[in-house]
């Protein structure tokens, strides 16, 4: 018996496919942005590769375009569903290791996610950011330097995290600010600061992101952290988390983690002295240190000298 579809059928098939794609193509020739035209012709490619490799159906067609019909009518100012689903999709912390600091040497990057708050309030020194929300104290402290060692004085460092319910202040009902703020490193490049003891919370998962992770028998909870973003003059600004150790990659529904960022928060009870002489009674209390080491800034193109 002969098969219906004959290998000379399929070849044709396979024409006509890459008939289309090569058209797609060419309809960028003329695209002026160099790099614009570089990045459609590969989305393109392999945009047609995943269609034709699963051999999509039209019904899987359509519930893919009411999936990011929905993730658009779910994302306003204050809600992003498109890069909530970059994130669990791991093309957020994949561009980040794209973009690595070349010379190995600083602080790694992970994801920003969307809790970030402009203009956070300013805090001394040992002050406490908690703001009045829930969670165990944690005393943070460390130094922040350049790739030689050299320390940062005056380097700016935005944290921000969850309390212990798993909420970021923007989330609650009202409008405090709570469990973040800013501060600046002494001369001697060292910081030091009051947080709560980071705890594991979920991603925003009453959406479409929500539903994938569901249909996937994914967890939607981000392994415990606590959010930095450090900057000084002339340095690349990093934004990092410092993760509590105990945790791996796989335990990250946004794949956030990387080694070098896990660190011990040991637990004191609330009579032992804290490196403050704070009096904490009832509750133990942790500790973390964790060290910056900030990248120079690129050089632009156009101010490198010839080689
Ligand atoms: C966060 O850590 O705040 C976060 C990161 C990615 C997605 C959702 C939340
Ligand atoms: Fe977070």
């Amino acid at each position: 018996m002969t098969s219906p579809v004959s290998d000379s059928d399929t070849t044709e098939q396979d024409r006509r496919e890459r008939q289309l794609v090569d058209a797609v193509i060419a309809s960028f020739a003329d695209t002026p942005n160099e790099r614009l035209r570089t990045v459609l012709t590969a989305m393109v490619e392999h945009l047609h590769a995943l269609i034709r490799e699963v051999r999509l159906t039209g019904q899987e067609w359509e519930q893919a375009i009411a999936f990011l019909t929905h993730a658009g009518h779910i994302t306003d100012d204050k809600r992003q569903e498109f890069i909530l689903l970059s994130d669990v999709l791991g093309a957020s912390m994949q561009t980040i290791i794209v973009n690595d600091d070349p010379t190995g040497r600083s602080t790694e990057a992970t994801v920003v996610g969307p809790f970030f708050v402009e203009n956070s309030t300013r805090v001394q020194l040992g002050a406490d950011i908690s703001g009045g929300a829930s969670g165990e104290p944690c005393w943070v402290e460390g130094v922040v330097s350049d790739i030689d060692g050299r320390p940062l004085g005056g380097a700016r460092i935005e944290v921000w995290e969850a309390d212990d319910d798993g909420y970021y202040d923007v989330q609650y009902r009202d409008e405090r600010s709570a469990a973040r703020g800013h501060l600046y490193t002494d001369d001697d490049g060292r910081y030091r600061f009051w947080a709560l003891t980071p705890t594991r919370y979920p991603i925003p998962s009453d959406g479409p992101v929500g539903g994938l992770l569901a249909a996937t028998n994914r967890s939607p909870m981000r392994a415990p952290h606590l959010h930095f973003m450090v900057s000084h003059e002339a340095m690349r600004t990093v934004t990092t988390h410092v993760f509590v150790a105990g945790e791996d990659l796989g335990s990250d529904s946004v794949f956030g983690i990387r080694d070098s960022l896990i660190v011990d928060f040991s637990r004191s009870s609330g009579e032992e002295p804290t490196p403050d002489g704070r009096v904490i009674q009832g509750t133990s209390w942790t500790r973390a240190r964790f060290d910056i080491v900030l990248a120079p800034q690129p050089v632009p193109r156009s101010t490198r000298s010839p080689a």
